[in-house]
């Protein structure tokens, strides 16, 4: 799919990813992963900003989206939480930030969409100090036989209706990457991922 088609795919959905972050959707994961985040904060793909609710009062946040839609959804999230943050609509694939810019780096839904994972998360390790966590959930192909074959079998027409891979073994990209794996809890066969991690080298 090419770029614009893809951004446009996701603008299409911005109004669905708002209504997923007003009633909270994923939300005993998701605070579980955000109370981590700290200092400068760099949130790539933010979407409609499912993660404002969660963030502490202290946190400064850059916030990443290449769809201006989601992009607008997510500074109306960060008004009714007091959120401070910018915004940036670019391609996360194409961005580039000094090194050690960030004390968190934050990434939730975001590593199933990206048509290289492993280097967007050797920019991660990159932007991140060294004593900073890069915090992702994430998801990705079951532990389970069956449901893993289905995923498969759906992944060409999920990727086609919504932009996302479905068969992505996450925790097989991360462990190819610079970054260092602190803890990670699996959810749902496995299906779903929240890792805290760190910078390599
Ligand atoms: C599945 S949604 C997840 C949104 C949000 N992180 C959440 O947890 O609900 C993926 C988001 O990533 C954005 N996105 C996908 N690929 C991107 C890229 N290469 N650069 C910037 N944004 C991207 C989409 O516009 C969308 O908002």
């Amino acid at each position: 799919m090419n770029r614009s088609d893809l951004v446009r795919k996701f603008e299409k959905q911005a109004r669905l990813y708002e209504k997923k972050r007003k009633k909270q959707a994923q939300k005993k994961w998701r605070q579980k992963l955000i109370r981590s985040a700290k200092g400068k904060v760099l949130e790539v793909a933010v979407g409609a900003g499912a993660n404002f609710p969660f963030y502490g009062p202290d946190v400064k946040i850059t916030a990443v989206d290449f769809s201006p839609e989601m992009l607008k959804k997510a500074k109306e999230a960060a008004q009714e939480y007091g959120i401070e943050a910018e915004f940036i609509q670019a391609d996360i694939e194409n961005l580039s930030f000094a090194s050690d810019s960030f004390d968190t780096v934050v990434s939730t839904l975001s590593l199933c969409g990206y048509q290289d994972p492993i280097q967007i998360l050797n920019q991660f390790n990159r932007w991140c100090k060294k004593d900073g966590r890069i915090l992702l959930m994430e998801h990705g192909i079951s532990s389970n036989f069956v449901l893993a074959s289905l995923q498969k079998a759906l992944d060409p027409l999920a990727y086609r209706l919504v932009g996302c891979h479905q068969n992505r073994d996450i925790m097989h990209i991360i462990q190819s990457s610079k970054i260092v794996i602190e803890k990670t809890e699996s959810y749902w066969t496995d299906m779903v991922h929240l890792i805290w991690e760190k910078p390599g080298k």
